[in-house]
């Protein structure tokens, strides 16, 4: 075994976050846990993975599910093509693999959803098959570790991260060693500010030799977010209250108040609703504003509060449709939606 790997592993056996998924050999767990993690912090990760497998006790019970059920499921965590393709997934383990979900890491990806990353942490930490699994954590710790100092978006750049990756990673133990990664670089090689006095590599780092550990990997910065312009309808008829159902990629299959893109004055907001949706609307309000926060975009959402005349759908795209509140509270909402749930409040 590497030195590397060794020292990793017996900081791991003194510091290993002690999180619901570990200590199993359940490739289904493994499976929900690392569609929850990708892009998400563990903390917040936690209660999800608890409501999920009560919800979802087994392959074949997702794989039975309703999507809207795994979405509701899924509601507040976001990048929900996590849960569309996880119950995709299910679906396609039972159908193509008899519901067992394969163990070679190659076969793994042909999987709906599951790519190189989610792949080589359920071989290794269900199955122990040695491979590396390489997500932006590991990326940041061998960076530093081997002082890579080019960008790793890089095709040669990556390829030379993923193969000091392969050369870690050991035959015993791996998916414990996969994990120790994460812990790393989730609890002492953090970005920015890496906490090397604690680090149980800090022999081996090239990067605290040279003194740059802080600024790698060298990642350029982003582009910010497009910034999107939103008027929001929260329109009432007898008690019920009208809900869009997204076809749109980003939250597709989530509901959302109505939303029109722009904004315009108050005083022209009738007239366009009764133009563009085919519903007369009256003492329309406005409730604030609100801003949600996307990877590639940011909604700047005036809201408004309205009686709709007649409980009409608008005839264009998507699918409109009129709620009570005790349904709304079966539907799966995005937490863009937050600040317009409270107005109905
Ligand atoms: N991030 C992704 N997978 C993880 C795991 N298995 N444990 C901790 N953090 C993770």
């Amino acid at each position: 075994m590497h030195p590397i790997a060794s020292a990793l592993l017996a900081w791991y056996d003194l510091h290993a976050r002690k999180l619901p998924w570990r200590g199993i050999h359940d490739p289904y767990r493994t499976w929900v846990s690392e569609a929850m993690l990708q892009q998400t912090r563990v903390d917040t990760v936690i209660p999800y993975y608890h409501r999920f497998l009560a919800a979802f006790p087994s392959l074949q019970a997702l794989a039975d599910a309703p999507e809207d059920a795994v979405l509701k499921c899924w509601e507040g965590l976001g990048y929900y093509s996590r849960a569309r393709n996880l119950h995709q997934g299910a679906r396609q383990v039972m159908e193509q693999f008899g519901g067992a979900i394969p163990r070679d890491p190659v076969t793994l990806r042909k999987i709906c959803g599951i790519g190189p990353y989610t792949a080589a942490a359920i071989a290794s930490i269900a199955f122990d098959v040695p491979v590396p699994a390489v997500d932006g954590n590991v990326i940041r710790v061998l960076s530093r570790l081997r002082g890579v100092r080019d960008n790793p978006a890089l095709g040669p750049v990556r390829s030379l991260l993923d193969q000091l990756a392969a050369e870690l990673v050991p035959a015993r133990r791996p998916g414990d060693y996969n994990q120790a990664v994460m812990d790393l670089g989730a609890t002492i090689c953090v970005p920015g500010t890496p906490d090397c006095d604690f680090c149980p590599l800090r022999g081996f780092c090239d990067a605290l030799r040279a003194g740059d550990a802080a600024s790698l990997p060298a990642i350029p910065s982003a582009h910010p977010p497009r910034e999107v312009p939103y008027d929001l309808l929260i329109l009432r008829c007898g008690g019920r209250v009208l809900m869009r159902r997204r076809s749109e990629k980003l939250l597709e299959g989530l509901w959302c108040f109505p939303l029109l893109e722009g904004h315009r004055p108050e005083a022209e907001l009738p007239a366009f609703v009764r133009r563009k949706m085919g519903l007369q609307v009256s003492a329309l309000a406005s409730a604030g504003e609100a801003k949600h926060v996307f990877t590639h975009q940011v909604w700047r959402m005036r809201l408004y509060t309205g009686a709709a005349e007649e409980p009409l759908l608008p005839s264009d795209r998507g699918e409109y449709r009129w709620f009570t509140t005790e349904e709304l509270a079966t539907l799966a909402i995005p937490t863009a939606m937050r600040a317009a749930m409270k107005c109905l409040r």
